[in-house]
């Protein structure tokens, strides 16, 4: 019986282009998973869309003298662009700047009030008198006063992931002026986030399936104690607190991360609409028991996550919570004779996709950074890494066999798929392999073991490799025509298995390897050893892979 999925990916804040830090961290895994569902014929939403508010994309408007409604658009196309290059194919790539969104996330701030876990506290917050503002979260900087990195930002520290409070900064500056700030009295809505202490602990302690980065992070923080969360903020960009009979709500705006996840659930009603039903047709996606909801993320999201975000959906009270929460670490970076590094998007030091994009092909990027997956760890991407990988494993294993089973089967047998006639042992024990190998690569990806899937498969191309070169086709060409297309035959289905399996991880070589296979390009798991009808005729030969040069 088929499933329902609903799988998310991390909002990007639109206001700044995309780097492989980012790609590795979330979209890439989420897209791997969406793909191998819908191979495996499960029913998928895959939703993803623009952070638009918050004070990253202020900061960034005003940065460059432009409105933030302008940083927002011009980035979200770049952005789109970016994940359609490398495949990723969201069913619906909106922003939080959609109406539909600020309806719905007004709603569900008037639902978790209604249900009593608001409350409104006069409190202070930093306030910048040069600026005339209030300082908000990442207006903000100052040292950490867990860690003590100097580099904090007001709502979070990015050296220990712990979520920041711009009170608790030590030495905080303005980042709008560089001053010292002073301390003011302000009106804000708190959200009990402690009321759900005990239940997000048995929620996490329910799921022993998840990631241990995850899950201990979030005991964690959980043991350490919640505070009161301000989920408003005094800022121009922002969706306003929907309370137009209280004075105290004028000029106020929702935190972006309290608008931001709620993201997932507006796109989804906006991708129901766009497909002719009612935008409300989003609850089977997000309030049915038998949907499975997985949240990719990055490595600084998981507070948010896994702690804010179920506490908003048990608070609001109709929804039902996510099964999974996967994050990767940081993906580091190293550059030639250089020390590792993190990924800076201010600092340049990134690899961006858009460049990328212009010279090389997706898949390489997308085995590389697979192969490379900070998935326990923090890794690091080096350029010449990924060209060696590419050379010495793509070309080498996959790209070969593929463009040598064809153009043989082409110069030799006609160009069609040859009968099977009497296999030997060794045919045999490789069509065994390869009707194992769907459920070995689907038991890790089952598990998000995107980095042990993609090695299973490329394990078993190695082995088809030797199979190959083992038994001569070239040989038994000028010996025995009938075995020759025996062995061509094995190589050929081996080859549509192996494009099968290979298809979420590299979806543009699949497509090639369908092609010649002279496939339908509909990738379906549990057809993946079902063999090819003989004598169906091949594409022509494409190259996989081009060998890559630094
Ligand atoms: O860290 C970020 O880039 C955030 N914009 C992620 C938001 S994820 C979700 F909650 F929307
Ligand atoms: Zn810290």
């Amino acid at each position: 019986m088929t499933k329902r999925y609903t799988v998310t990916a991390a909002l990007p804040y639109s206001n700044g282009r995309l780097h492989v830090g980012h790609i590795a961290g979330c979209y890439l895994p989420a897209d791997i998973y969406v793909r191998y569902l819908r191979s495996r014929g499960e029913e998928v939403a895959f939703i993803c869309g623009s952070d638009d508010y918050g004070v990253p994309v202020a900061l960034t408007a005003r940065e460059q003298g432009t409105s933030p409604q302008e940083v927002v658009e011009k980035y979200r196309d770049i952005q789109k662009k970016d994940f359609d290059g490398l495949g990723i194919n969201f069913d619906i790539y909106s922003g939080t700047t959609a109406d539909i969104h600020t309806q719905i996330s007004q709603e569900m701030f008037l639902n978790i009030r209604e249900n009593d876990y608001l409350s409104k506290k006069t409190t202070q917050q930093l306030y910048d008198p040069e600026a005339e503002m209030f300082l908000p979260d990442r207006y903000v900087e100052g040292t950490c006063p867990y860690c003590g990195s100097e580099e904090a930002r007001g709502d979070q520290c990015e050296a220990c992931g712990k979520a920041v409070d711009t009170l608790d900064l030590k030495d905080p500056r303005s980042v709008v002026t560089e001053s010292s700030p002073v301390v003011r009295d302000t009106v804000h809505w708190f959200f009990q986030l402690p009321a759900f202490r005990d239940r997000l602990k048995e929620w996490i302690q329910s799921h022993p399936e998840w990631r241990d980065m995850v899950r201990n992070f979030t005991l964690g923080v959980l043991d350490e104690g919640l505070p009161e969360r301000p989920i408003t903020r005094d800022l121009g960009w922002g969706i306003p607190v929907p309370l137009e009979d209280d004075p105290d709500a004028e000029g106020k705006v929702l935190y972006v991360w309290f608008d931001a996840p709620i993201g997932y659930v507006s796109f989804t009603a906006q991708w129901c609409q766009q497909q002719g039903g009612d935008w409300q047709d989003y609850e089977q996606w997000w309030k049915d028991p038998d949907t499975e909801i997985v949240h990719f993320i990055g490595e600084d999201n998981v507070v948010f996550h896994a702690i804010m975000w179920p506490s908003m959906l048990m608070a609001d009270g109709t929804f039902e919570l996510p099964s999974n929460i996967v994050s990767n670490c940081f993906l580091n970076i190293q550059f030639p004779g250089e020390e590792e590094t993190k990924m800076s998007t201010s600092r340049g030091t990134a690899v961006w996709i858009g460049d990328y994009l212009e010279d090389y092909d997706p898949d390489p990027l997308r085995y590389y950074l697979t192969m490379i997956a900070p998935e326990r760890q923090r890794t690091a991407f080096k350029f010449e890494d990924l060209v060696q990988r590419n050379n010495q494993e793509l070309v080498a294993a996959l790209g070969n066999f593929f463009y040598r089973t064809v153009t043989f089967t082409h110069k030799y047998l006609g160009g069609e798929v040859p009968p099977r006639g009497s296999l030997n042992d060794q045919d045999r024990e490789q069509l065994r392999r390869m009707e194992r190998l769907p459920d070995e690569v689907g038991e890790h990806l089952d598990k998000c073991e995107f980095k042990a899937g993609l090695q299973t498969v490329m394990e078993a191309a190695r082995e088809t490799n030797r199979y190959f070169d083992y038994r001569e086709p070239w040989v038994k060409r000028k010996e025995d025509m009938d075995e020759c297309g025996t062995i061509m035959n094995v190589a050929l289905n081996t080859m549509k298995t192996l494009a099968v399996v290979c298809e979420p991880f590299l979806p543009f070589t699949a497509r090639k390897a369908a092609r010649m296979l002279g496939m339908e390009e509909e990738f379906r798991w549990d057809d993946a050893a079902t063999p090819l009808p003989e004598r169906q005729t091949l594409g022509e030969p494409e190259i996989p892979f081009e060998k890559l040069e630094t």
